[in-house]
């Protein structure tokens, strides 16, 4: 834990959160906790506003928090910066999504690992060893980490190097959306055993991760589970509650 934050504290609390887009109240009081060690699934029916919540958690400025909060070790970031965010240690998979050109997976890690440590004289040799070992335990291809980010990457790729970028940057809370990309079944493993993976060696790591699929959720079983339904959060429960929407779909809830 990167701060001496009482142990009972949640990690991140999500307190009444009410977002609008260019005017338009997307979230309307929504309430979260993730406590450490703890896995949470979002799911909920198209334009809920799940990748709102998460593009929230970020710090995205398109986003208007216009009342409520978001906590994270029990101080109010909801004013904070992306940066400033990520470096205390929530990690956002869907922060960097494009390619971007001419920097490697090496390279890339390297700077994000100074950011989040304050280690400016990280050598390319210490960020090599533990990449290597990582990508090791993550079954990845060594010659990945020459690879230029994202370009060409298949969505099973864009997994592996968000997942990780997470076990690299050892982060307190992981927010994961799992709506928009890599939907195949490859790359809805990859993330359900990364994480599985990256939970054994950061046992205190809390994940909220967003998926349609209950596929993802057999690889990388829940704590909780919550429906978001037009802005709100219309019922929270165990792995059975992910099963009822696979077989009865959202309209019981609509
Ligand atoms: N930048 C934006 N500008 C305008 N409207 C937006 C913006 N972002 C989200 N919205 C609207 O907010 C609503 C929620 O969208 P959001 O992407 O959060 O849904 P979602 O639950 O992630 O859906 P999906 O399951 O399709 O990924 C939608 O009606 C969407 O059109
Ligand atoms: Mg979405």
């Amino acid at each position: 834990m990167p701060t001496d934050a009482p142990r009972d504290t949640p990690l991140l609390q999500i307190v009444d959160l009410h977002v609008s887009v260019d005017g338009a109240e997307i979230l309307k009081g929504v309430d979260l906790e993730v406590g450490p060690g703890e896995v949470h699934a979002l799911m909920g029916p198209n334009g809920a506003g799940k990748s709102t919540l998460a593009a929230t958690l970020l710090g995205h400025p398109s986003y208007e928090v216009t009342s409520g909060a978001i906590r994270f070790l029990g101080e109010d970031i909801t004013g904070w910066p992306t940066d400033v965010r990520g470096k205390a240690g929530l990690f956002l998979a869907f922060q960097y999504p494009e390619a971007i050109g001419g920097v490697s997976v090496i390279q890339f890690l390297r700077q994000a690992i100074s950011a989040r440590t304050g280690q400016e004289d990280l050598s390319v040799l210490e960020v090599r060893l533990s990449m290597g070992e990582w990508m090791e335990r993550l079954g990845m291809d060594p010659t990945f980490a020459e690879r230029h980010l994202n370009e060409g990457f298949s969505g099973g790729e864009k997994k592996r190097n968000e997942i990780l970028q997470m076990a690299l940057l050892d982060p307190v809370v992981a927010v994961l959306d799992e709506t928009d990309s890599g939907l195949d079944i490859d790359a809805l493993r990859v993330v359900g055993r990364g994480v599985r993976t990256v939970r054994e060696a950061h046992p205190e790591l809390g994940v909220l991760v967003v998926t349609h699929y209950q596929r993802l959720l057999d690889e990388l079983v829940p704590d909780r589970v919550h429906l978001l339904v037009d802005g709100r959060v219309v019922e929270s429960g165990g792995p059975e509650l992910a099963q009822r929407v696979e077989s009865g779909g959202y309209d019981q809830w609509r």
